[in-house]
Parts: structure tokens; sequence; C-alpha cells
């Protein structure tokens, strides 16, 4: 392990771009569960059931969903950034960080201190909800707010629209700018470190790939093996918090 966290702290101190790639694995720490993992939240619910052409078809899928999404947002609401974000926080401040690409929506980067603008959420965010008629915002408190009154699916208060948290769900499109900005970026970077991803999400997890094709040095941090780790210079299987807080300890 040490040999590997010194590969890596050199690669840093070659780059003078660096993209960190997170998912789910970067926030279990901070108590939020992944998906894929023994006791994620796909082992509990079906993903199949929350797909957005069955949310915006049925009041029955919206029910499920808002269900879903009620359980999951406690732990969401509550969580502190944990090391591994706040080691990326250190990348910022060094001058190292290019941009973070996250797959997750628990704006936990920001709540870290990394700057909003470099913070690309390619799966959108959980903290806010949309009527998908009229646009009008909500914050996802005051819908939990209802939902914990025993509201079932909320509705829009201006035009009776349907209400739905301003992330992106199984077969919705992705949100272009993000996406064009993450694959172009990758393009541009020196090194890109992937940190608590299982890499089997697309389009995100192509961006990884992106950047090594295009002559970036690639770093994995999993507790679990990827698909994508043969690509990599160097994988480390360890805790995020913990290989994160090493690498730091290392450059300073
Ligand atoms: N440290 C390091 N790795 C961890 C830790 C940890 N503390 N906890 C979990 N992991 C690893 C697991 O081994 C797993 O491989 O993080 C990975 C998380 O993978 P997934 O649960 O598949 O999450 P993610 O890759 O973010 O999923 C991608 O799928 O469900 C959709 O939209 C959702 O954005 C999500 C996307």
């Amino acid at each position: 392990m040490e040999e590997l966290i010194q590969k890596v702290v050199e690669l840093i101190n070659q780059s003078r771009k660096v993209i960190v790639f997170t998912g789910a694995g970067v926030s279990t720490e901070s108590g939020i569960p992944d998906f894929r993992s023994p006791g994620g939240i796909w082992q509990k619910y079906d993903p199949e059931d929350f797909y957005y052409q069955k949310f915006i078809s049925s009041e029955e899928s919206r029910e499920k969903y808002w269900q879903m999404s009620r359980e999951f947002y406690e732990p969401l609401k509550n969580a502190q950034p944990n090391a591994a974000h706040k080691a990326v926080v250190e990348l910022e401040k060094m001058g190292k960080l290019d941009c973070v690409i996250t797959q997750n929506i628990d704006n936990l980067h920001q709540r870290a201190g990394n700057s909003p603008e470099k913070v690309i959420e390619l799966h959108g965010t959980a903290i806010s909800v949309s009527c998908l008629s009229c646009r009008k915002k909500y914050t996802r408190e005051e819908i939990q707010a209802r939902l914990l009154k025993g509201v079932r699916v909320p509705k829009c208060d201006e035009c009776g629209g349907i209400l739905k948290p301003d992330t992106v769900s199984f077969g919705q499109s992705m949100p272009p700018k993000e996406t064009a900005e993450s694959f172009q970026r990758a393009r541009n970077c020196d090194l890109l470190i992937v940190i608590g991803s299982s890499l089997v999400v697309q389009p995100a997890a192509s961006i990884p790939l992106e950047a090594k094709d295009h002559g970036a040095k690639l770093v994995i941090i999993n507790r679990d093996p990827t698909y994508h780790d043969s690509y990599a210079d160097v994988v480390i299987h360890g805790s995020a918090g913990e290989v994160m807080k090493k690498i730091l300890e290392k450059m300073k």
C-alpha cells in the first residue's frame, strides 16, 4: 500500500491538471449507502422501478419513487464530508485540481469546501426539486417535510404538475453541458483519479477511459475491483478516506 501511495503522490506532483472522478463510494464513510455493495440501495430497491419513463407515466411509480427518496434523503441531509472529500479540497488549495466530476447527488464536495464552479454534477443533485411542467423550484427540505407529514406524491403548488428531484434517473437524458464539459476536460487533463465508483454506469464510466485514451495517467481508488482496473496506472483497493488522507499526508 505504501508504495502505491507513493506512486500516486509522484503522479500528482508531476501533474498540472488533476481531475477527481467520484462515485457513491466516496460518501459511504459519511453514512450514505452506495448502490451496488452489500447493503446498498439497489440491494433494497429494484432499480427497474425507478426508470424516468415509469416515473412520468404512473402515480403508482411516483409513489414508489418518493418512498425510496424519503428514506434515502435522511442520511444524505445529515451527512458530513469525510477525509476523502477534505483531501479533494486540499488538492484544490494546492492549485492542482482542474475539476471534480461526480456521479453523486449529495452536495458533499461543495459542503467540504470545493468551489461550486469546480464541481460537475453529472447526475444532478438531490438538494432541489423541480416541477416538470412549470419548472417551479423547491428545496428538497420543504418537500421532505411534506413527505414526513404523510404526503405520498407531492404536487406542484403552482400548476399541480409532477415534482421530481433535480437528479438524473435511469432512462433520463444526461445534462448536455455537464456531460460535454466532463469529456472535454478529461481529454485535456494530466491525471484522473477515480474515488469510490464501480464504473458500471454509462456514459459516466467512459470518462476515465477518455482521459486515459488522451494520454492522461489513471488512478483508481476503490474498495472493490472495478471493470476498469486493467486500464489504470495505479489501482488501490482500500477505503477512500484512509487512502486519500495518506496521500495528502505524504504530499505535505
Ligand atoms: N472507500 C472506497 N470505495 C468504496 C467505499 C469506501 N469507503 N465504499 C464503497 N466503495 C466502493 C464499492 O466497492 C463500489 O465499487 O464504491 C463503489 C460504489 O459503486 P456503486 O454503488 O455502483 O456507485 P456508483 O459507481 O457511484 O454508481 C453509479 O449508478 O445507481 C446509479 O445514479 C447512480 O450515480 C450512481 C451510478
